[in-house]
């Protein structure tokens, strides 16, 4: 009785007012009924759209680009950010809601009033943004070996982006990285394709948890707390030889099935509303033109029912030089079954080369509606067209104290420790909190920006404590320790300032200067100047431990005789104080390596399960402590 009631003052929504000739009416339009079954209204809105219409919704482009009266004019169909691409250096959640909120309602303010879709790159935590919660890169995430963390991470990453005003992710990451000698290797989760289907648990966090009986393939987000995530780079990104970034990945049908393609099948049963192709080749040729992957393998075969976005200029790189053919390449990757293009730039380009083909069948119209209809299915799916404009609801979620608990928690999760001392002086760790004085140094040890890494403010990431707010660990280590410990901090010390120093024992933080795509790509994979000298110089004095701040595995060998404890924590994010409750013993350590620890880049690539496999140390490895009993 209730719910009749309701329906009629409801169906006011629905009433659009249309002018035919002169003649003022209301019009009831199906597809903005909610409670029409989905196909119903993505058929019939499918039905009204005009050509220009249909192309506008496969076309995302860059924010910097877009503007109310470009979205109006075009009907652009998506917009993003790149990496580091802000409305305004360290906006606000609320800068962030009236940018989005400006573009959407000039989305709105069309014809057919179609809502476009946000997209930013959120990999760990939402990291363009100022004061969000920057959580450890995947590969930190592998080594907790947790899914369920994982999932938490996913939740409270989506309400952070959420905050922000915007619905829709470029992760999660799964690539299965063969290579440590690839840039973006810690964009993996791990060399083993069986932890990244684990952690593909990060999508119902993300989206929320599919209901019971959802139909394989079928796009989901739980609504406005949820975002809709994206499963790349499909696929084959992590196997490139030598691991040079969007190269070729050389392995047989058996080989790509079995590494690299089972993140995207479980990807698939979640519910993944979106796949994102990947620069790479699969022996030769360029994913962005491999229709039988893209459309035979993910569509057909999976029976992915969400929408496929190509890369970053994707298309552009199908030629070598990129963009040296453009009409080919807007043939061969939309062909190949891309339903929407991260132009991002130059828009109009891309939708008159498109008109073009489509008017002189050269792309038949049954391929455009094949990609409409699956960037409506998410849009309606996830609740755009009933909450396309975003309020400031959720802003406290940004950074919240609850997020920075949970990253806290994922970085004690994620420490490996890969030695604890020799003879009698094992186990040095945990250390004792009450100390006379006690020596931090390394590059690594006083620096926010180093130990989050890249993709995080800017797309390469950047150095000091000023990008974010956050806690370093040395901060960390000041906040653990007994209030009468003397905490000395020298970045490089001689080996004389150490031997007379007089003290307790030294922590070393020392690693990898941050990078992402393409400039982290390395073939001597070495601990950046000067932190060997550092270890050398303070080890060679007083009992150490050296944390390692890198994405991957590196040259450590040369140095593990005297190092006398050593921790691999990745690249942690804001959240520093994990370390520090692991080091002084508040919890133990249990990380588990998520790759194999190679003793010299010439035994590269290594991966676990190879033949002659010879180690520094095993995939898997990673000593245990337990938590101190204080009281
Ligand atoms: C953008 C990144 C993008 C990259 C692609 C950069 O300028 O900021 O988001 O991934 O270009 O090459
Ligand atoms: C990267 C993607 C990213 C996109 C947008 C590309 O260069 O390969 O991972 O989602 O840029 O920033």
């Amino acid at each position: 009785m209730k719910k009749m009631a309701r329906a009629p003052i409801f169906m006011v929504g629905i009433l659009v007012l249309c002018c035919f000739s002169g003649v003022t009416r209301a019009e009831y339009l199906k597809y903005k009924d909610p409670k029409q079954p989905l196909n119903t209204r993505i058929n019939d809105l499918l039905s009204r759209m005009s050509l220009e219409e249909k192309i506008g919704q496969m076309t995302q482009i860059e924010r910097s680009v877009a503007s109310f009266e470009v979205m109006k004019k075009y009907y652009i169909g998506s917009v993003l950010s790149g990496g580091g691409s802000v409305p305004a250096p360290q906006a606000s959640a609320e800068t962030w809601i009236d940018m989005v909120n400006d573009f959407q309602n000039g989305s709105l303010s069309t014809r057919l009033g179609i809502p476009m879709i946000y997209g930013i790159d959120a990999v760990h935590g939402h990291n363009n943004v100022y004061r969000a919660t920057i959580f450890p890169h995947n590969v930190g995430l592998g080594a907790t070996r947790d899914p369920a963390l994982v999932k938490r991470i996913g939740a409270a990453t989506a309400l952070e982006v959420r905050a922000t005003g915007i619905p829709y992710v470029f992760a999660p990451c799964i690539a299965v990285c063969r290579d440590p000698r690839w840039g973006r290797c810690y964009e993996s989760y791990s060399e083993d394709p069986k932890i990244v289907q684990a952690m593909t648990e990060i999508i119902p966090g993300l989206q929320g948890d599919l209901p019971a009986g959802s139909r394989k393939g079928v796009p989901y987000v739980a609504g406005k707390k949820n975002v809709a995530a994206c499963s790349k780079h499909y696929v084959g990104d992590g196997g490139t030889t030598n691991g040079v970034n969007e190269n070729n990945t050389v392995t047989d049908w058996h080989g790509l099935l079995g590494i690299h393609m089972p993140g995207y099948y479980t990807s698939i049963i979640k519910g993944v509303s979106t796949v994102m192709v990947s620069y790479s080749s699969w022996n030769g040729v360029k994913m962005h033109a491999n229709g039988n992957l893209v459309t035979g393998f993910l569509k057909n075969k999976l029976r992915f029912r969400g929408f496929v976005i190509s890369d970053w200029e994707g298309i552009d790189r199908i030629t070598s030089p990129p963009h040296a053919n453009y009409s080919y390449s807007i043939q061969a990757g939309i062909s190949a079954g891309i339903d929407m293009v991260m132009v991002p730039s130059n828009f109009t380009e891309f939708i008159d080369g498109l008109t073009f083909q489509v008017k002189n069948k050269i792309i038949p119209m049954s391929r455009i509606d094949d990609a409409v209809r699956r960037i409506l299915r998410v849009k309606f799916t996830m609740g755009l067209f009933e909450d396309p404009l975003a309020d400031t609801s959720l802003v406290n979620q940004l950074g919240s104290q609850e997020h920075r608990e949970l990253a806290r928690e994922a970085v004690r999760r994620s420490l490996v420790l890969l030695k604890n001392g020799e003879g009698a002086d094992a186990p040095l760790l945990p250390l004792p909190k009450k100390a006379p004085k006690i020596l931090v140094a390394g590059s690594h040890a006083d620096n926010l920006g180093y130990q989050c890494g890249g993709w995080t403010i800017q797309w390469q990431g950047l150095s000091g404590n000023n990008l974010t707010s956050g806690t370093t660990i040395l901060s960390a280590i000041k906040n653990t320790v007994d209030p009468k410990t003397k905490v000395v901090y020298e970045e490089n010390p001689d080996t004389d300032t150490v031997k007379s120093g007089k003290f307790s024992y030294a922590i070393v933080v020392v690693g990898e200067h941050p990078y992402a795509e393409t400039f982290g790509d390395s073939s001597n994979l070495t601990i950046a100047d000067p932190g060997t000298s550092t270890i050398g110089n303070v080890c060679g004095a007083v009992k150490c431990v050296v944390v390692i701040i890198s994405g991957r595995p590196v040259v450590i060998q040369p140095y593990v005789a005297v190092m006398d404890a050593i921790v691999a924590a990745w690249l942690p994010g804001t959240e520093g104080q994990g370390v520090a409750d692991v080091l002084f013993g508040d919890y133990g350590f249990t990380g588990k390596l998520p790759r194999t620890w190679f003793k010299t880049v010439d035994q590269l690539p290594l991966n676990v399960g190879d033949p002659h496999y010879d180690p520094l140390f095993p995939f898997g490895f990673g000593l245990t402590t337990a938590p101190v009993k204080r009281n």
